[in-house]
């Protein structure tokens, strides 16, 4: 025996070896590659077989190829062995199946969701703007004086340090997605019916505020738009939002970029508007609204004098957890992600 013989029978022996133990089609798997494989040691050998005496070639060729195919032969039957042996001991086919448990969508898409629809049905299209956007969409082009408490750093996130060199200004996290009204103003000409559905941030953190949250903004603007169809869109939305005996009411307010100003409330469900220990007062806050000031209008390129119209903002998760009819003390549980609160809403 020369050499290359010897090595095959070596390598022969050990496979034949290692398959008498193997009793798991892992393994099997496993030793196939280790001798069959690309990177096999007998692969080397028939390569080395060129450099035997001329006369030992055909021989120790012939020897290697019978010892191959004897391998691939064992493994094959092993594996179809393997197979057969499936233990069917356990199993009862007609134990009931294992359901699994299905998720649904997180309170704040759901609002989303269902508030994008109801105002698709009157024609309002859905629009999201930047929500890291310049200081000058987000409070100046808004009407806000440059010494407002919501420019102050405890309010807003501001990304750029101080710059008077940029007419836009820093670059602001969205503190409401009022941002979005001079944006959709230089989007497109009258009329406008756009509601803007986007994440905004503010630095509160506490039992009703979370740092991130969610606003949608609606706006109509066109000849002739007076309070008349603020009011009777806001009642449209609370009613397909919350039920048809839902009861709204505005009552004046102040903002910068509205003239007049109006916040928003429902009367609580619960006690109908009587007060309650629910609501205190009997009715509970939607957010801010109102007509669209000259200024914002003249900022977003339209001529005040041709124009009107009305915007709203209110928050969404809010307005999900009203909706939700739980009575919720904490609005960061919904950023939690814990489950077992999550599958009540
Ligand atoms: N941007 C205001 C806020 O976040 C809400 C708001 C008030 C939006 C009046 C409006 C509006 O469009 O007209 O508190």
């Amino acid at each position: 025996m020369n050499i290359v013989q010897e090595k095959l029978q070596t390598i022969n022996n050990s496979a034949l070896s290692e398959l008498s133990l193997v009793s798991d089609s892992r393994s099997l798997e496993e030793i196939e590659i280790r001798y069959l494989g690309r990177k096999a040691e007998l692969n080397d050998l028939l390569k080395s077989i060129k450099d035997l005496p001329v006369e030992e070639r055909s021989t120790t060729g012939q020897m290697a190829n019978v010892l191959r195919n004897e391998l691939a032969d064992k493994i094959e039957e092993l594996r179809a062995n393997l197979e057969l042996k499936i233990d069917l001991s356990g199993l009862d086919v007609t134990a009931p199946g294992v359901i699994h448990e299905a998720g649904h969508l997180h309170l704040t898409t759901q609002a989303i969701r269902e508030i994008t629809e109801i105002f698709k049905r009157i024609g309002f299209y859905r629009m999201r703007y930047p929500e890291i956007d310049w200081d000058w969409y987000a409070f100046t082009a808004l009407n806000f004086p440059l010494d407002h408490p919501a420019r102050d750093d405890w309010e807003t996130f501001f990304i750029d340090p101080e710059d008077t060199t940029n007419k836009l200004g820093r670059r602001v996290f969205t503190p409401h997605t009022s941002s979005g009204q001079v944006r959709e103003m230089q989007a497109r000409k009258p009329p406008i019916r756009m509601i803007n559905i986007s994440k905004t941030a503010r630095r509160q953190l506490d039992i009703s505020h979370t740092i991130n949250f969610h606003q949608f903004e609606g706006m109509m603007i066109d000849k002739n738009i007076t309070i008349s169809h603020l009011k009777g869109v806001i009642e449209y939305y609370t009613k397909e939002f919350f039920g048809k005996d839902t009861i709204t009411r505005i009552r004046p307010y102040d903002f910068r970029f509205t003239e007049p100003s109006f916040e928003v409330d429902i009367a609580c469900r619960n006690c109908n508007g009587k007060g309650c220990r629910l609501c205190k007062e009997g009715w509970l806050e939607l957010g801010g609204a109102g007509m669209i000031h000259p200024n914002v209008l003249k900022n977003g390129g339209l001529d005040p004098d041709i124009y009107s119209g009305f915007a709203f903002g209110f928050g969404v998760e809010r307005n999900g957890i009203m909706k939700s009819g739980i009575n919720i003390d904490d609005l960061r549980l919904l950023y939690q992600n814990d489950v077992r609160f999550l599958e009540q809403l």
